[in-house]
């Protein structure tokens, strides 16, 4: 029954009852009401109220805890959904209201991985314009130097040789961010390898020992869980390589329980966690983007951890 006509029955039943309480009951009222009419009309009608509004409050309950939650859901936090009510327009209301969350978290999913998957071609363009372009360009001026350094006499030729090796910095440079921007490992070997070649990669460039724990047999992602794990941890190293002048970075990847939980450690200088930064902005919305659980934890003097639980793919993968 529609909430509407169960309101309507309430009312109707209470007045039905106040009428043949009239009716059938003993009190009559004189046309110049006295005190003592006035007081059982006034017990009569709080009677009425009370009894309207105890048989309404079951009923508008589930209205009341629904309005609440639609002011605070918020559905990247906790599950928002409402325990409906056995039977009664209460039970098909937050029916209504949890179909409605589901709906929303399957558009939400839908534009997520779009909103990734734009974000990757971006990177993936330009990359490619970087490698096409830019390293071209620089191979050419490279190879030139080289020939010029042959024809120059020597005095020059020095000089023209440390305009050579810089130039071969900013091609490994080019090469380097480009490799960084499309992560083609992933791609190729999966995520664990991918997560090897990134320790293996700060190992080289980085004085700090580099320590990497990753469990074996680990079950599959969804694709683009994946490359947040990936993007996340590529951040979470740079960060640690960059600000932490940590002496031992530790990157793992385990399984708990429904998820799979990556963590980047460092024994470094740490930071003030209400710090904000472009990198960090952008590990918190990939891991809303996938359901993940983002945590940084880090207090100056105390080094850094990044711990992201992400869930596992759901079906076969
Ligand atoms: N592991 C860490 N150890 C110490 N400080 C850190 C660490 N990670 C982040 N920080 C601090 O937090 C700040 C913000 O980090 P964030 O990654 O957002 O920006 P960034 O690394 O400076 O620049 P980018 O946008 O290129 O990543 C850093 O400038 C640094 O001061
Ligand atoms: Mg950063």
């Amino acid at each position: 029954m529609r909430l509407y006509w169960k309101v309507v029955l309430i009312n109707g039943v209470v007045l039905c009852l106040a009428l043949l309480a009239l009716v059938l009951g003993p009190m009559s009222v004189s046309r110049s009401t006295v005190a003592s009419e006035v007081l059982v009309l006034a017990g009569g009608l709080a009677a009425i109220l009370l009894t309207n509004a105890l048989l309404l409050r079951s009923s508008l309950a589930p209205v009341d805890r629904v309005v609440r939650a639609m002011a605070y859901v918020d559905l990247t936090g906790p599950d928002g959904r409402l325990a409906a009510p056995p039977s009664g327009p209460g039970r098909s209301l937050v029916d209504g209201f949890n179909a409605m969350l589901d709906r929303l978290e399957e558009e939400q999913g839908t534009s997520n991985a779009k909103a990734l998957a734009a974000q990757e071609a971006e990177r993936h363009r330009i990359a490619q314009e970087l490698h096409d372009e830019v390293g071209q360009h620089l191979t050419v001026v490279l190879l030139g130097l080289k020939q010029l350094e042959g024809q120059v006499p020597a005095a020059q030729a020095a000089e023209v040789a440390v305009l050579r090796e810089s130039v071969r910095d900013g091609l490994d440079d080019v090469r380097r961010v480009a490799r960084r921007l499309r992560p083609g490992v992933l791609e190729d070997l999966g995520l664990t390898s991918a997560l090897a070649a990134l320790t293996n990669d700060l190992g080289r460039h980085h004085p700090a020992e580099v320590r990497r724990v990753i469990a074996p047999g680990l079950p599959g992602l969804a694709s683009d869980t994946e490359l947040v794990v990936y993007r996340v941890a590529q951040e979470a190293l740079t960060n640690a390589a960059r600000h932490s002048r940590a002496k031992q970075v530790t990157l793992s990847l385990v399984r708990i329980g429904e998820g799979l939980v990556l963590e980047v450690a460092d024994d470094g200088i740490g930071f003030d966690a209400s710090t904000s930064g472009a990198g960090l902005r952008g590990m918190h919305e990939r891991s809303r983007l996938v359901r993940g659980d983002l945590r940084i934890t880090s207090r100056p003097g105390q080094g850094t951890t990044v711990r992201l639980a992400v869930p596992l793919a759901v079906g076969p993968s």
